[in-house]
C-alpha cells in the first residue's frame, strides 16, 4: 500500500474484537518505532509491551481507553537520553515518541490491524503499576488489535489545507 493510502486508511479503533494478534505482528510494529527518526538520533523511546491478563488489568487501572485491545504498548522516553534545546524544544523526547507512535499505528494498519493512540490515562498509575524508573517519562499508549468498528466521524473531520497552510509569510 502506498503511504498516502495507508494514512487515509488508518483510523482510531475504539472497539477491538476478542481475537489475539500474532507476536510476529507486534514485533513488526515495534520495528517501525525503532526505525523512527529522532532528534540528534538519540532514540530515547522505550516501548513497554503489555499483553498478559494481569498486565492488561494494570492498563485498565490507568485508562478507560483500552477498548478491549489485546495488546497495549506504552510509549515512553528516557529523559536522560533525549535531546534538549532550550530555545526550540526543552525536551525532544515528546516529539520523538510522537513520531515513533505514528509510524507504529501505520504499520498496524499495513498489517490489517486496528490501533488507537491514547493520551487519556493517569501517568502516576502507569508509573506505579509498571515500575517505571524516575528517568522514564510515559507519554502515550498505542492500543492494538483486530478492529471491530468502522472509522468514526472524527476520522473524516480534517481542516482544509487552505486553513492550515501559509505561503511565504503568515
Ligand atoms: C496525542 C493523541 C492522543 C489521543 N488520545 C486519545 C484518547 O485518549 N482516547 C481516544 O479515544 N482517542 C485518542 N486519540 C485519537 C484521536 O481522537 C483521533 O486521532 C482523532 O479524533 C482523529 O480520528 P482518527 O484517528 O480516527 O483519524 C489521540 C490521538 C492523539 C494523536
Amino acid at each position: 500500500m502506498d503511504v498516502l493510502k495507508l494514512m487515509k486508511a488508518r483510523y482510531s479503533c475504539r472497539k477491538f474484537s476478542d481475537e489475539l494478534i500474532k507476536d510476529e505482528d507486534v514485533s513488526k510494529i515495534l520495528e517501525t518505532g525503532r526505525l523512527a527518526p529522532s532528534a540528534q538520533n538519540k532514540q530515547p523511546w522505550r516501548f513497554l509491551v503489555v499483553k498478559s491478563a494481569e498486565g492488561l488489568n494494570k492498563v485498565d487501572a490507568a485508562t478507560r481507553c483500552r477498548f478491549h485491545a489485546p495488546v497495549a504498548i506504552l510509549v515512553c522516553f528516557d529523559k536522560e537520553v533525549s535531546a534538549k534545546n532550550e530555545k526550540v524544544n526543552p525536551d525532544y523526547g515528546w516529539v520523538d515518541c510522537g513520531i515513533a507512535i505514528s509510524q507504529m499505528a501505520l504499520e498496524a494498519e499495513e498489517l490489517g490491524l486496528g490501533s488507537c493512540i491514547v493520551g487519556a490515562y493517569d501517568p502516576d498509575v502507569a508509573r506505579k503499576e509498571f515500575n517505571l524508573p524516575k528517568n522514564i517519562v510515559p507519554y502515550l499508549f498505542l492500543m492494538v488489535g483486530q478492529t471491530d468498528m468502522p472509522p468514526s466521524e472524527m476520522h473524516r473531520e480534517r481542516a482544509d489545507l487552505k486553513d492550515i497552510v501559509f505561503n511565504e509569510t503568515f
